[in-house]
């Protein structure tokens, strides 16, 4: 059996989170990554976990997670299951736990599916890589959070052991009988 790794993504960095996961735990672990924008339907046969990871925009998930959490709960409940978010905020880390870190924690509280295991991860500031407006925006949120409002910088904060962890976590699940 494998894992399928889903993940949510505008400018990479969960994108980039969940191959590092997938080539973390390759040794135990055979896995699928696919984007859950293109995952349309999933032959659920061939997996046994599941991991969904997605990054903050503007305060949101991007809706298609909502959606797929609504349209395969059964699968997702029936499986060993975890979930990571990525965002700006858990630069902070006293806002890297699913407990402190808001839009996690919101997610949880609304979701009707209930990973077995959770991670916030901090994401990274490209501003030279944003549109004009985003940048802006972007700029005056760190400026009033007290982060980087460097236009001209890249910054990545995701702390790459905690993902590493957290993929053993993921790959040690216990498989849900059927
Ligand atoms: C336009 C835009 C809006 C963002 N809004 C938020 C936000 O509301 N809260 C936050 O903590 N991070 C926010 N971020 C930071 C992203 O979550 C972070 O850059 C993350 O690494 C993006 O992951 P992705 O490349 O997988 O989409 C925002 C980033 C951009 C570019």
């Amino acid at each position: 059996m494998k894992a399928l790794i889903l993940f949510s993504s505008r400018d990479g960095q969960a994108r980039d989170i969940a191959s590092y996961i997938a080539r973390e735990i390759q040794a135990q672990q055979a896995c699928d990554v696919i984007d859950i924008l293109e995952a349309g339907s999933v032959d659920w046969a061939q997996y046994d976990r599941v991991l969904i990871g997605a990054s903050i925009r503007y305060g949101n998930f991007h809706p298609a997670v909502a959606k797929f959490v609504k349209t395969h709960l059964v699968a997702l409940q029936q499986r060993a299951s975890a979930f990571f978010c990525v965002n700006l905020t858990a630069r902070k880390p006293e806002k890297r736990s699913p407990q402190t870190n808001a839009y996690t924690r919101k997610f949880l509280q609304q979701s009707p599916w209930q990973p077995d295991c959770c991670a916030v991860f901090a994401g990274a500031l490209r501003y030279p890589r944003y549109r004009w407006f985003d940048r802006i925006m972007i700029q005056l949120i760190m400026r009033m959070t007290g982060g980087e409002t460097d236009s001209s910088k890249e910054v990545e904060y995701t702390d790459w052991q905690q993902v590493a962890r957290f993929a053993q976590e993921f790959a040690q699940l216990p498989v849900k009988s059927a």
